[in-house]
């Protein structure tokens, strides 16, 4: 059997849950007076007055901060390592003044849930990889932080914790977006410490594009997480490109979630619109414009994970990047089986099956992709 590895798996940490339980806005977490599981609200079309508190958002249970779930998870579908991640909407809401102090407390908290985690599973460091579960975690940044040097010191303190193998990053950036110039000190400081970013969705797009306010309570989340999510992650690659980012820093490493969003359907399209902008210095207008071309990036800069859920968006994903930058994840505790949690879960078996079609004619090409890439990528020793 291949090492398996999980690169895109998400906690709440309990204090960051106990923080969400505080909260009256989004993000929050509204604990119903009956039984029932507490709810989780936070994307911003999830708090809509017309429906009840105890019906909005979706339940959240101990699968989101207990590791002991994690790992059980882990162990039911063969995973032996997972890189696990603070979800969306990560540290982005944190008032200013506070944000040093929750990026120090959930990124301790992670090296700490890892080395406790890992040395519980195997004390004398001597049983195979394949005979345990293992963590290392992806470190969550003070993005609302007054001044990006806080953001910085957090980059270079990340590598001094054992079990932290890069960092997790919605699109939003300081607050304008990934095309901000106050960003460069800190793709600076992830390319100087050769630090992996995940780039991850979690604001889609406005309500408007799926039919204004109602759309939640007509189709709940098939709208913003299958669309709004991976056209945000295309936008946001997609204006890095564009403000020179990638000429700028080009040794930067970003995991694009959900397989790039659509930036290798769209990476054509993209190449071709640039090339045709008058406003761009290469058609005599007065605008910089990329340097570096898209495919160009994708192949060098970018890594992207398999969470696709089919065949043809991991073909393309591959044509893009190449098999040696595909990573696994499985996106949990996000998309359980509504029918009960206890058996394989379709958004993990739905993407083993995308992997093993695609790459049916070489079991090295599923092996890379399943583990070896991240291993390698990661340095998961
Ligand atoms: N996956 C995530 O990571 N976050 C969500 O909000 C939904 C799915
Ligand atoms: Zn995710």
């Amino acid at each position: 059997m291949p090492l398996i590895v999980d690169i895109h798996t998400h906690v709440y940490p309990p204090a960051y849950m106990q923080m969400l339980r505080a909260r009256k806005t989004v993000p929050y977490v509204h604990d119903p007076s009956n039984n029932a599981d507490p709810r989780l609200i936070i994307l911003s079309s999830d708090d809509d007055p017309s429906i009840p508190p105890d019906q909005r958002g979706r339940p959240v249970d101990s699968s989101y901060w207990d590791i002991s779930v994690k790992l059980a998870f882990m162990r039911q579908h063969g995973i032996n390592i997972s890189v696990i991640s603070l979800a969306n909407p990560w540290l982005d809401f944190i008032e200013p003044g506070e944000a040093q102090i929750w990026a120090e407390r959930i990124n301790d908290d992670l090296e700490a849930t890892c080395a406790k985690v890992n040395k519980d599973a195997d004390p004398e460091n001597t049983r195979p990889i394949d005979q345990k579960e293992t963590l290392f975690a992806m470190g969550a940044l003070p993005l609302s932080a007054p001044d990006p040097a806080v953001v910085v010191n957090e980059i270079k303190r990340l590598k001094t914790l054992p079990n932290l193998r890069g960092v997790i990053m919605g699109t939003s950036g300081l607050g304008k977006g990934l095309d901000d110039a106050a960003l460069d000190p800190v793709w600076g400081a992830l390319q100087e410490t050769d630090t992996l970013l995940f780039l991850h969705p979690h604001y889609g797009l406005p309500d408007e594009a799926f039919g204004g306010p109602d759309a939640t309570s007509r189709y709940g989340h098939v709208l913003p997480l299958a669309l709004g999510f991976p056209l945000e992650t295309t936008i946001a690659v997609t204006r890095m490109l564009l403000s020179g980012v990638f000429d700028r820093f080009p040794g930067l490493k970003i995991l694009l979630a959900h397989s790039g969003g659509t930036l290798p359907f769209l990476a054509g399209r993209i190449e071709s619109c640039i090339l045709h902008e008058r406003k761009f210095v290469a058609a005599g207008g007065d605008v910089q414009g990329p340097r570096r071309s898209v495919w160009d990036v994708l192949k060098t800069n970018i890594y992207l994970d398999a969470v696709v859920y089919g065949k043809p968006g991991l073909e393309a994903a591959l044509a893009a990047s190449g098999s040696d930058r595909l990573l696994f994840g499985t996106d949990h505790p996000f998309f359980p089986p509504l029918d009960g949690k206890d058996g394989d879960w379709p958004s993990v078996t739905t993407n083993y099956k995308a992997i093993n079609a695609t790459f049916e004619s070489s079991s090295d090409t599923v092996a890379d992709v399943l583990g070896g890439n991240a291993a390698r990528i990661l340095n998961l020793k």
